[in-house]
């Protein structure tokens, strides 16, 4: 999933260096967890895996792929469906649905009337979120998964699961340049492909995994565990109205919107990691107050609290450690008018308390 920040591609590279120090337990604790990448690749490690975020679009995710073990059975609802799919031998349950779903009639509902141009004709700009036909299949896929939940069709997990099929397919199907913040004019080729809805896949690590939907820093004292993983936004970007459609896609709430880009409200969505002070004033709390035998930081070189004083903040609660490796990355100067390669360092800061 496009996210900023998402931890996929360097999974291998953290756990190697965690590994290099000796840092190894049973329970993990992924205090950010975004896409829920590095909760899942610690499931796969054999962790008990906690983990928690602000962003409801992130909690659909953890209790599908995190808090959820099980490869869905789909009991209740497949003998409700036309036989044609419920019959299916060949198929898993999830696919059954998930077909099911993508040949249901269209409907005219928030998304299709908020962000599409016809949607959108009387708003001075028109937005260019999605195209028509696929707003529609949106909000058709979504308002039916609702209707299952609220007749007890579909179990809790099943809900989430689907909410998180949803969530995961979007991203392939919206005109925008990597983030919701904003919209293209133009169209891009992947917003004109008709919207297939796509499956997810499981892990199952055996435990009870539990995961959160808050602000993180409302958990310190339900926190216990051997490593406990802090990845916190880099920069005052705030991530709620960067991935604005998608966290109201996910609690599909009918909220208020205003703007060009129709953005819902983020009050109680902002993060204190965005500000350098705040940050620093946050990360101190975590590193005193939270229960762990290793904290690990993952933050970068850019990022706006100073590596100096990141390490002064955990030098306070025990023996740091900082490993840092490039991460290469394409970013346009500040003209925007040419692109210049920049080598970005990852990082991590290893406290061990
Ligand atoms: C850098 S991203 C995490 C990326 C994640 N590791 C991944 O691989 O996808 C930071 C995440 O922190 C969340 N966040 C920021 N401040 C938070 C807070 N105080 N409590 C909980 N989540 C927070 C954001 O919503 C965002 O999902």
């Amino acid at each position: 999933m496009r996210y900023i920040g998402n931890k996929e591609n360097i999974l291998d590279t953290i756990y190697e260096i965690l590994e290099k120090h000796k840092i190894t337990g049973n329970t993990f604790f992924d205090f950010f967890a975004g896409t829920t990448n590095v909760g899942r690749y610690f499931k796969t490690k054999g962790y008990k895996v906690f983990s928690s975020d602000i962003l409801y679009l992130s909690y659909c995710l953890q209790k599908a792929y995190i808090e959820n073990n099980k490869t869905p059975t789909f009991e209740k609802l497949l003998p409700t469906l036309p036989t044609k799919e419920s019959n299916s031998l060949f198929n898993e349950p999830l696919d059954i649905v998930v077909n099911y779903l993508n040949n249901i009639q269209p409907v005219e509902g928030f998304i299709y009337q908020n962000y599409t141009p016809t949607g959108t004709k009387l708003l001075e700009r028109q937005r260019t979120y999605f195209i028509d036909d696929n707003g529609k299949k949106i909000d058709a896929i979504r308002l039916k998964i609702e209707e299952w939940n609220n007749s007890k069709l579909i179990n809790e997990a099943e809900y989430f699961i689907l909410i998180t099929c949803l969530i995961e397919t979007i991203g392939f199907y919206s005109n925008i340049a990597g983030v919701y913040a904003a919209f293209q004019k133009h169209w891009d080729p992947r917003a004109l492909k008709p919207l297939e809805l796509r499956t997810i896949s499981f892990i199952d690590n055996k435990k009870q995994n539990i995961v959160f939907n808050s602000d993180s820093m409302e958990l310190l004292d339900k926190i216990d565990v051997d490593i406990l993983y802090l990845d916190p936004p880099y920069n005052e970007r705030q991530y709620a109205p960067n991935y604005h459609i998608l966290e109201t896609i996910a609690k599909y709430d009918n909220p208020e919107i205003r703007g060009v880009t129709g953005m819902r409200d983020y009050k109680s969505q902002k993060s204190r990691f965005c500000n350098p002070t705040t940050a620093l004033e946050d990360l101190d709390i975590v590193a005193k107050n939270a229960k762990y035998k290793y904290l690990v930081l993952s933050y970068n070189s850019e990022g706006i609290m100073p590596s100096d004083k990141i390490q002064e903040t955990l030098k306070k609660y025990g023996k740091v450690k900082l490993e840092q490796f490039e991460y290469a990355r394409f970013k346009s100067n500040n003209n925007g008018l040419a692109k210049t390669k920049k080598t970005v360092y990852e990082q991590l800061y290893i406290l061990e308390k």
